[in-house]
């Protein structure tokens, strides 16, 4: 009836949805049960057979609110509790990028690895996708990890598995995205540790880590003459600011994440840093969503190399 269990959220998220099957095959049997019953028990055994009026119950009304909330609130309770655990990817997680399009899946590894409807990952790792589209919705959905994740344009979505046994997956396109919909499908490919550190570094040699890409582009689209110009440059700095909290022109503040960054190329007057003018020329179509995250990689490198 399910698909195989293959992430740490597998058998839990299968133990709330066998619970509730539990609790609805219980109810329904109960159900049919008094049914057959009552209709036996109370049938009218003659022309002028009349039932005593009820004028009610307070016990009976009490019990039938009391019980069905407690039960609904064990479902809401356990529910949010996983919904919870299944949005927030462990702080050591590895990264991988993914850009769906009609009809494909692009993935990026940082350390430059690409690959198309293919995923490999380490067993045991918990690993953290940050995913977007080039044109409509899509959804990233691997029954054997239940992990199933929107992938939308124009803004990044993440989701996590850690995966538990070594094997291959399906991945499929779970959100209806056009004639080939049901064509875009790929493999994951759960590896051991020391299998996929040999699959990392096999193959084209000349696979660039993706910040060091993103430091080609970065240095290809002149932003460096406004962003690395010294006390007098027009952008504000780039270096240490990832994950921090920034003040915006107009007295509002951001977090600057992989969101903001991508907003600021794409639309850079919609959150001007305070004490900054709004003369940074849009980047939309002259970059596309690959590369954005190439660029998000290396001004995310510019944080983690100071911290280092
Ligand atoms: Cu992509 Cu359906």
């Amino acid at each position: 009836m399910f698909p195989k269990q293959a992430s740490t959220m597998a058998p839990q998220v299968d133990l709330l949805y066998l619970f509730l099957i539990a609790v609805g095959l219980f109810f329904s049997g109960a159900i049919f049960i008094a049914v057959a019953f009552f209709a036996v028990r109370y049938r009218r055994r003659s022309d002028d057979d009349a039932p005593k009026a009820i004028a009610g119950n307070h016990i009976l009304e009490a019990t039938w609110i009391v019980l069905p909330l407690a039960l609904v609130m064990v479902m809401f309770a356990w529910g949010a509790v996983l919904y919870f655990k299944m949005s927030t990817p462990p702080a050591d997680a590895m990264e991988i990028f993914v850009v769906g399009k009609q009809w494909m899946w692009k993935i990026q590894h940082p350390e430059g690895k690409r690959e198309i409807n293919q995923l490999h990952v380490p067993v045991g790792y918990p690993v953290k996708l940050t995913m977007t589209s080039e044109d409509v919705l899509h959804s990233f959905f691997v029954p054997a990890f239940r992990m199933k994740m929107d992938v939308v344009p124009g803004r990044y979505t993440t989701a996590w598995f850690n995966a538990t046994k070594i094997g291959t997956y399906r991945l499929f396109c779970a959100e209806y995205c056009g004639t080939q919909h049901s064509g875009m499908i790929g493999k994951v490919t759960v590896m051991s540790p020391t299998d996929y550190e040999v699959w990392l570094s096999g193959g084209d040699a000349s696979e660039i880590p993706m910040h060091v890409r993103g430091e080609k582009i970065f240095q290809k689209l002149r932003c460096d003459t406004c962003h690395f110009a010294g006390d007098s440059q027009l952008g504000p700095k780039l270096h240490e600011i990832f994950g921090s909290t920034v003040a915006l022109e107009g007295g509002r503040t951001v977090v600057v994440d992989d969101d903001y960054i991508r907003e600021s190329i794409l639309e850079p007057t919609a959150k001007v840093v305070a004490g900054y003018s709004p003369v940074m020329p849009t980047y939309e179509g002259q970059i596309n969503q690959e590369q954005l995250m190439e660029v998000i990689a290396y001004i995310r490198s510019l944080t983690e190399q100071e911290s280092e």
